[in-house]
């Protein structure tokens, strides 16, 4: 898979989730169900936008013991989705056993992406409330590295890390980098953010964008644009 724009598709019901994919007539983007989508419909949901024809990134962060996450992501893996993810909090030997668990019979598997650090904690929260004492851009690159050691193909990271995450584990190693905003658009909650053009500049694999395709007055035409910014 190559350079690809994915739409966050965080809305509460399926209903909402077909009117809005309807409104791309011919076209199939990538799309990410995250947990809100997730545990509204549950499985089917997802089952129904890959019978449509969509890749899917299912992003579901697991993080439990690793026997857990193993037996998880085998369940998953029957989903048949292009990628999914886990939090490399939960240590190499989780992630190792999410693979294995996640590699069909077969051989093949989706992708599988690991969060480092969610993009809302910061260095204080980080300090006081986990008791890391490092710089955050360190514990990035750490956990970058123990995914890569893990055997993972990727990390979710801020588009600003792109770059650096390519140098310390290599250029295959994939990108996904939400935070994704137009040069003339609204921010919202997102404190770091890159157009999609500067995006591809510094290097991610994937942008992952939610409001700026969403609540766009015309999505079809936005969702085009990210494309046009990031891809062509
Ligand atoms: O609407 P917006 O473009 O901000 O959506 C970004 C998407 O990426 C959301 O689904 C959000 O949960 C997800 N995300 C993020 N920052 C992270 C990890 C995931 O914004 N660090």
């Amino acid at each position: 898979m190559g350079k690809d724009v994915i739409i966050a598709c965080d809305f509460d019901s399926a209903e909402k989730t077909f009117a809005f994919l309807d409104k791309f007539t011919g076209k199939k983007p990538f799309v990410k169900i995250g947990m809100e989508l997730y545990y509204a419909e549950g499985p089917s949901i997802v089952r129904e936008i890959k019978r449509r024809g969509h890749k899917i990134f299912l992003d579901l962060k697991l993080h439990d013991i690793p026997n857990t996450v193993k037996k998880s992501m085998a369940v998953l893996s029957r989903l048949d989705v292009d990628m999914t993810n886990l939090h490399a909090a939960g240590t190499v030997r989780m992630m190792e056993g999410a693979l294995e668990g996640l590699t069909r019979p077969d051989g093949t598997r989706p992708l599988l992406i690991a969060v480092t650090q969610l993009t809302s904690t910061d260095q204080e929260s980080m300090e006081r409330d986990l008791l890391i004492k490092e710089p955050i851009a360190d514990v990035v690159m750490h956990y970058a590295h123990n995914a890569k050691l893990a055997g993972l193909d990727g990390v979710v990271c801020s588009p600003l890390e792109a770059g650096k995450v390519h140098e310390r584990c290599g250029e295959k190693f994939l990108t996904v980098t939400p935070g994704v905003r137009f040069a003339d658009g609204d921010i919202g909650d997102q404190k770091r953010v890159m157009t999609p053009a500067e995006a591809k500049k510094i290097g991610s694999d994937y942008i992952v964008v939610g409001r700026p395709i969403t609540a766009a007055e015309d999505p079809v035409a936005a969702y085009e644009r990210c494309v046009r910014e990031f891809v062509d």
